[in-house]
């Protein structure tokens, strides 16, 4: 066959695989924006197929999708955010698994977005605060009304009835029983022999202190980490083959916390997160979906984030070891170096946003519905805004100076328990072993928007 004609038939079969391709792609993403949760996760990854190596260098600007799971999944997620800050720091995604957004990539600009609540949206009803969510009336059963998915002034509102469980005098008063905890589970840990630190330690110190949060029994902790690994991985289909699937899960998670919010709201109010919400007149009269969407908040909100800090730091030390001398030169960094680690980690990607009117954003036209992606793992690492900011330093001076916990109204309210918990978990590993070494490749989770780790195999030194 002469070769021009090969070449032709070859063009027009790329041709038509990328247009069946789009087809299949079009396919999908009507069904996703119909609300539709009986959609095959599998189908979804696999019409949105990409090779997760590929150099975001060597294509056109406008075909990066930073949120596409694969990325985080392999951990090449860097690169493209690399480019974007640099090139295209407000970046518009036309075609993607998650619709159409914009990707904030640079600190400023994530900045301003999280402080204008008036112009950009976190509620559920214009499509909420993870990318791929669909707008949802309250009524709807799949709905998932919580604070955090609010806007003031109704978020104001609740946020008020848990905010006096993270003051600094209540904190003090739970760091012995966290400190107990962490000695407990670090004691059992197996020395010279190889394990999962993620499942072993975070999972458990995480789980032990949400059971304490919400004064439900111990043992019911895996009950607790069981609906919040639900929540993270709702799309991915080593958990669910469909969304629809991974709810059936989360009813089973009201029907425990309606039967504690019910009998709460019959005893003495006290100080535990149920009896908080059972009591305030904000959150003492919530629709089922309502409750159920407040605890799986406080939930994901207290699990994922610290889990993956802990768990982040474990493999920042070793991949640094400079700076894992530095610690075992001179435990009393550990204050310093507890935020650079949320810093490094940023357990929250990303959180979403909708406009709620025209405006312009980093010389950008954003339309009013536009929804828009505030990439935390990409502002902190913004040069322009922290020193050094890709390299891990356990002593940097201003080491608070990061995205990782947001601003404005949605600042997260845990963010001092998250710290104290990691700072007393390495408070008694120091008091503990002399190194623990990773010895395996991270296993990542499939999501853009918990950047966590769900597998780290270590051996630990005594
Ligand atoms: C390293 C650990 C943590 C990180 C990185 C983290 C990160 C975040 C981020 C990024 C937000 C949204 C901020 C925004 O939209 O501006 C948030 C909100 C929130 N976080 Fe955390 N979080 C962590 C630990 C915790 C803990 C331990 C709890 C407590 C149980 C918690 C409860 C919440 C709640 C309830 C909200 C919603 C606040 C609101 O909408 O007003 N978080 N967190």
């Amino acid at each position: 066959m002469p070769k021009d004609r090969f070449n032709l038939q070859l063009f027009s079969h790329l041709a038509m695989e990328s247009m069946i391709m789009s087809v299949e792609r079009q396919a999908v993403l009507a069904r996703m924006r119909s609300g539709d949760l009986t959609l095959s996760n599998a189908e979804v990854l696999e019409a949105f197929k990409i090779d997760p190596h590929f150099d975001p260098y060597s294509v056109p600007l406008e075909e990066l999708d930073p949120a596409h799971p694969a990325l985080f999944a392999n951990d090449t997620l860097w690169a493209h955010f690399e480019r974007l800050r640099a090139e295209d720091p407000v970046h518009y995604t036309a075609e993607s698994m998650v619709g159409p957004y914009w990707s904030v990539t640079k600190y400023n600009d994530i900045m301003y977005v999280d402080t204008h609540h008036e112009l950009f949206s976190s509620q559920q009803r214009a499509g909420g605060i993870a990318l791929g969510g669909q707008p949802r009336e309250d009524e709807d059963p799949y709905a998932l009304p919580m604070f955090i998915a609010e806007d003031p002034p109704k978020h104001d509102a609740q946020r008020r009835v848990i905010t006096p469980l993270f003051i600094p005098r209540n904190l003090a008063e739970l760091e012995p029983l966290i400190r107990e905890r962490a000695g407990q589970i670090l004691d059992k840990l197996p020395i010279n022999q190889e394990f999962n630190w993620v499942r072993e330690v975070s999972v458990e110190l995480t789980g032990q202190m949400l059971a304490t949060l919400f004064d439900v029994p111990q043992e019911d902790r895996m009950k607790l980490i069981n609906w919040s690994d639900t929540v993270s991985n709702l799309g991915n289909p080593e958990y669910f083959d469909t969304p629809e699937q991974g709810f059936q899960e989360l009813f089973q998670c009201l029907a425990y916390f309606t039967e504690y919010y019910n009998q709460r709201k019959t005893e003495p109010a006290k100080f535990d997160l149920i009896s908080m919400l059972a009591h305030d007149p904000s959150t003492n009269n919530m629709t089922p979906q309502e409750l159920l969407g407040n605890v799986l908040l406080l939930i994901v909100g207290g699990n994922d984030t610290t889990r993956n800090s802990i768990t982040g730091g474990v493999l920042a030390l070793n991949k640094h070891p400079r700076e894992y001398e530095k610690l075992l030169q001179n435990p009393g960094l550990i204050p310093k170096m507890v935020p650079e680690i949320i810093r490094w980690q940023s357990p929250v990607a990303h959180m979403a946003r909708t406009a709620l009117q025209d405006t312009e954003l980093g010389g950008k036209q954003i339309k009013k519905g536009d929804r828009l992606a505030m990439w935390y793992i990409s502002g902190n690492r913004d040069e322009e805004a922290i020193d050094h900011a890709n390299e891990f330093i356990i002593d940097r001076d201003n080491p608070r100076q990061h995205t990782a916990f947001g601003y404005g109204v949605h600042r997260c309210v845990g963010n001092r328990l998250a710290e104290m918990q990691l700072r007393v978990m390495w408070e008694e590993i120091m008091q503990r072993f002399s190194r623990i070494e990773v010895v395996g490749e991270p296993v990542y989770l499939p999501t853009s928007f918990i950047h966590g780790i769900k597998d780290l195999q270590v051996i630990i030194r005594a």
